[in-house]
């Protein structure tokens, strides 16, 4: 059961690798080092802002799970005193990152791995971070609850699950289940998500947490949001206010895709092992 069930995962998760790869330079251009599509304008004020949230403090270790080129792992590096593991499921960017991690002088405090964080106990040992988190990167898990039990085997007891990340909206499900289906299939395809009904909503991820050994501290939408905030998203149509993102949605989309924001939403979300 489990052998069919990591063939899949492994499946899935080669198309993630090929998607950041091929679009390697785009989200480079796009997004810069932080490749989050809801953002503030300056990236620092967001990342200040989730090192508040997820309770950053010096001397603590880290995990990012799905680590990008490590943009923002070098922020809070430079910010804190802290150690961090980053697991990137794309080599191209564990390379890059590598390679920036060293030019900044902080390869000694960010170790980058390209791995899969559907495996994170094959690769640290148990109870051994303060904190792991995603950004924008639990959408591409082919099964958030494995990742979920993941998380509670590398956590220190006490320690916490942080993630700004997208989650399924029902909004759109509730006007219109075809044009629901239909986005939800498109989303999926083009990002390589896999979002399920009954399993990526953010009432879902808290209930599936509480009942397996985790406390929820909070779901809620970001407070950066309410700042210089963009949403920098590749689903956009051709409106000028998206600005650099046309250039990437019109190359890379076949046909246009209406309603995503209400399929999808960001969230903040924290919870502690207990
Ligand atoms: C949108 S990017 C976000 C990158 C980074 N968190 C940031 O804020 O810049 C999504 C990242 O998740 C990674 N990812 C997706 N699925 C993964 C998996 N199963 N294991 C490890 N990394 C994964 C991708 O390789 C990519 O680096």
């Amino acid at each position: 059961m489990n052998f069919f069930k990591n063939i899949k995962i492994r499946k899935h998760v080669t198309t993630v690798d090929k998607h950041f790869t091929v679009l390697n330079n785009r989200y480079l251009n796009v997004y810069g080092d932080v490749i989050e599509a809801s953002r503030t304008k300056d990236p620092g004020e967001m990342l200040a802002y989730l090192a508040n949230g997820a309770g950053i403090k010096n001397g603590m270790k880290l995990l990012d799970a799905g680590c990008g080129v490590c943009g923002p792992a070098r922020y809070f590096a430079s910010h804190f005193d802290v150690t961090i593991e980053a697991v990137t499921a794309t080599k191209l960017q564990a390379e890059i990152a590598e390679q920036r991690n060293k030019e900044a002088n902080l390869d000694k405090r960010i170790k980058v791995k390209h791995g899969d964080f559907h495996f994170l106990s094959d690769y640290y040992p148990a109870n051994s971070f303060d904190i792991v988190y995603f950004f924008e990167s639990f959408c591409h898990s082919y099964d958030i609850q494995r990742v979920m039990d993941e998380v509670h085997k590398v956590l220190k007891p006490g320690g916490a699950i942080y993630m700004k990340d997208w989650f399924l909206a029902e909004r759109l499900k509730n006007k219109n289940t075809e044009l629901y289906a239909h986005t939800k299939r498109r989303i999926n395809e083009f990002y390589s998500f896999n979002f399920k009904d009954g399993i990526n909503e953010l009432k879902s991820v808290e209930d599936y947490l509480t009942s397996h050994g985790f406390k929820v501290e909070f779901g809620r939408t970001p407070g950066y949001e309410k700042g210089d905030y963009e949403l920098t998203a590749l689903f956009h149509g051709n409106n000028d206010i998206y600005g650099p993102n046309n250039e990437y949605q019109e190359n890379n989309l076949v046909g246009q895709i209406n309603d995503v924001f209400d399929v999808i939403e960001i969230f903040e979300l924290k919870a502690v092992k207990k």
